[in-house]
């Protein structure tokens, strides 16, 4: 590719400014290619949003189309209607959209009824489980996309075996762009001193801990099993849960108090920081699984499924479910352990120069 392209960027929800990040400045090495990053404002607050494009130096976004807070369906509409009126001003070559929130699946579908190819970066990955709005926002920008940037070898044989071999769309396994993230901001793991001041002094060695995901939040009885096993962790090792605003919520309408030392979402260089001190991670995340793998760190999943099975097969991230049972097992069965890991199954650190090179062999 000679000719200069526009290439539009969708993001919207935390961990998609962390993969855009690293994609943008690749995109920033080839001059032929000009970048617009739409923001649809799903996540809106500072802690949630502005403090990532300061920390992870992404450029500003040219537009933002405030929409947030609305139920799946609404939000997710809205999005689509307001990302076809941006494709249709801006005219680019392609759409890159990131990971599977209801951002990725409007801002591919605006772009594919426009006949306008489709990017998704991490293409493939599948729980098998329906009911996670995450699962259908994934299948369904996978089968309109153009571009299927896997991460995993699991993601390229998901997308085979559900026949995508067939479809035009090209399947490219890059390896993972949250891994190029964390390899080159490690050294600049940090806690800001405002943030410091509202944690405990002494943070090492804690869980650390984050519960944000629909299935968890939304079912009182599975939110108050993990919070009642989290307290008990407690008792012997302090326990850290970084509260997103959703759960915030939900703890506040139902009066919960949970008993373990509660802070507000940190940036993205205090997570690594607090990765780099605590002895094992506790979570529903999806990103925070590979982000406890990459800092060498057991995981204990709160969920029934993941998409990042790797790591499971491996032994260093176990699937707990949200059973205080389970989950009072599975911390007692890791705290007898050692990690231990050879195994690299995301890559080499370079997924956002092969996807920004596919791009521009595409165009
Ligand atoms: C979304 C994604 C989820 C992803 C997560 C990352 C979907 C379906 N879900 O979930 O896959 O793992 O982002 O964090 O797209 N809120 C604030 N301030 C903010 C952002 C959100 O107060 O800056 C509140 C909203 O008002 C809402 C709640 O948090 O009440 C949930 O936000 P929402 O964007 O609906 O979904 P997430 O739970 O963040």
């Amino acid at each position: 590719m000679h000719k200069p392209a526009k290439i539009l960027t969708i993001v919207g929800a935390r961990p998609q400014f962390v993969k855009a990040s690293v994609v943008s400045r690749e995109l920033r090495q080839f001059p032929e290619l000009s970048e617009v990053i739409v923001h649809t404002g799903q996540h809106f607050s500072a802690a949630m949003s502005d403090i990532f494009f300061d920390e992870l130096d992404i450029p500003q976004p040219h537009y933002n189309l405030g929409i947030d807070s609305l139920s799946h369906g609404a939000m997710t509409g809205r999005m689509l209607e307001e990302i076809e009126q941006v494709i249709e001003a801006e005219r680019p070559e392609l759409v890159v959209v990131y990971g599977d929130t209801n951002s990725t699946l409007a801002g591919a579908l605006a772009a594919a009824k426009l006949h306008v190819p489709v990017a998704h970066v991490e293409a493939g990955l599948r729980s098998f489980d329906m009911r996670m709005p995450e699962e259908i926002n994934r299948i369904l920008t996978d089968r309109v996309s153009d571009l299927l940037f896997s991460p995993t070898k699991t993601a390229v044989s998901n997308l085979e075996q559900e026949g995508f071999a067939n479809f035009p769309a090209k399947i490219i396994e890059t390896g993972d762009v949250m891994f190029d993230a964390v390899l080159f901001h490690r050294e600049r793991a940090n806690l800001s001193a405002e943030t410091a001041a509202r944690l405990p002094a002494e943070l090492n060695g804690c869980v650390l801990a984050t519960i944000h995901r629909a299935e968890n939040t939304d079912d009182l009885a599975r939110l108050t099993s993990i919070l009642s096993s989290l307290e008990e962790i407690h008792k012997t090792v302090p326990v850290l849960l970084l509260l997103h605003p959703r759960t915030q919520k939900i703890i506040d309408e139902n009066g919960i108090k949970p008993n373990v030392w509660l802070a507000e979402p940190v940036g993205y260089l205090e997570m690594l920081y607090l990765l780099e001190r605590c002895s094992l991670v506790m979570t529903d995340s999806g990103g925070l699984q590979k982000e406890a793998f990459f800092m060498g760190k057991f995981c204990l999943t709160l969920r029934d499924r993941t998409e990042w099975t790797e790591l499971v097969e491996a032994g260093v991230n176990h699937l707990v479910g949200t059973g205080r049972e389970t989950i009072l097992a599975g911390f007692e069965a890791l705290s007898a352990k050692k990690f231990d890991s050879t195994i690299s199954p995301y890559g080499d650190g370079r997924a956002a120069e092969k996807i920004v090179r596919a791009i521009a062999e595409y165009l």
